[in-house]
């Protein structure tokens, strides 16, 4: 028999819908992020990757050509905008245009909110949010419908790696998860003022916990990894592999009607809440809990019924 992560190592996407795209990730030499790299790779996209560590990238760079990707390593830190000038007109000096943005650089940190500092605060959001303005704003002039290397009247697209924290609210993750509601919010307005002058789709995907991530590990400590079932009853690890093929969909024209939206893929998790009560009582009670109400004269306190 098959195994699992075999048969899910085969894309379900044509391998040829990327084909002479050029892509550039950041964040993109690890984690979900190379995962995307090599996503995009393997359905016939170019690939530059950026990050701040040289052996990371190397090492990336090495595993995506050794698969017959195209793929050059670019390093930078989003939060300085000279580094993502030089990183995006390189892409495009070495791949002759640019396609698609992926914003995956992120930094995380659990932290009671009481014992985070201002600094600590501003590092996070300086990275996901305004380290995503950034890269989208020194992107434009190549992503315009028009720009070099592009179609008069095609835009390229945008991909911005999001989360699901701020849905609600995340305990220890005060930082990441207004970050991430600004990542958001960027997304939509991008979307609006982008796709109507340019063209440009932005859309963004929020994972849920995905295992062999540095995410995951910094995140999720073992002794609640445990546990964490019981609580959610939704809880379930994704792959990196989940997410890729999320980014595959929204980058190529599979994805072409999708403007302004954040795809949520975490098997439901954020929705995910304890039973309260058995599914059995339910069936059992219910309606025999209607029908006595329909029958008690109008007033009668339900105590009684
Ligand atoms: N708890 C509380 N505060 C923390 C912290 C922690 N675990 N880690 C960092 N900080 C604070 C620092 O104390 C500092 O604030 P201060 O000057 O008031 O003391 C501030 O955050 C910046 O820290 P610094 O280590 O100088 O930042 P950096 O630029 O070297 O690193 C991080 C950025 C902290 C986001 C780092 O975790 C990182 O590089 N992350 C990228 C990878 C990653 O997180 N991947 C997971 C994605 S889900």
């Amino acid at each position: 028999m098959e195994s699992l992560s075999h048969f899910h190592s085969i894309s379900p996407f044509k391998d040829d819908i990327l084909k002479g795209k050029v892509a550039l990730i950041t964040g993109g030499g690890s984690g979900i992020g190379f995962e995307i790299s090599t996503q995009l790779g393997k359905h016939g996209a170019f690939v530059a990757i950026m990050g701040r560590r040289r052996n990371v990238l190397d090492s990336a760079v090495s595993q995506l050509q050794a698969q017959g990707i195209k793929a050059i390593g670019l390093e930078g830190d989003v939060r300085k905008n000279e580094d993502a000038t030089r990183v995006v007109e390189m892409t495009v000096k070495h791949f002759g245009k640019l396609d698609i943005l992926v914003n995956g650089a992120a930094g995380n940190f659990l932290v009671p909110a009481e014992d985070l500092s201002p600094n600590g605060f501003r590092t996070v959001l300086d990275i996901d949010s305004v380290g995503t303005f950034t890269m989208c704003h020194e992107s434009l002039k190549y992503l315009k419908k028009g720009g070099p290397g592009r179609d008069s009247a095609v835009g390229g697209t945008i991909l911005n790696i999001s989360a699901t924290l701020h849905y609600t609210a995340s305990w220890y993750q005060i930082h990441v998860s207004a970050a991430k509601a600004a990542v958001d919010s960027l997304t939509r307005s991008l979307a609006l003022e982008w796709g109507t002058d340019y063209d440009i789709r932005v859309n963004g995907i929020a994972p849920g916990p995905i295992e062999g991530t540095p995410g995951m590990s910094k995140l999720g400590p073992d002794e609640a990894k445990s546990k964490i079932g019981d609580m959610l009853p939704l809880y379930k690890l994704g792959e990196r592999w989940d997410i890729a093929m999320a980014a595959v969909y929204l980058a190529s024209d599979a994805g072409k009607y999708v403007n302004g939206t954040t795809l949520v893929v975490d098997n439901g998790l954020w929705l995910s809440r304890p039973r309260h009560i058995q599914k059995k009582v339910v069936q059992e009670i219910s309606r025999a809990v209607e029908r006595r109400s329909r029958e008690a004269p109008v007033g009668t306190p339900t105590s009684k019924l």
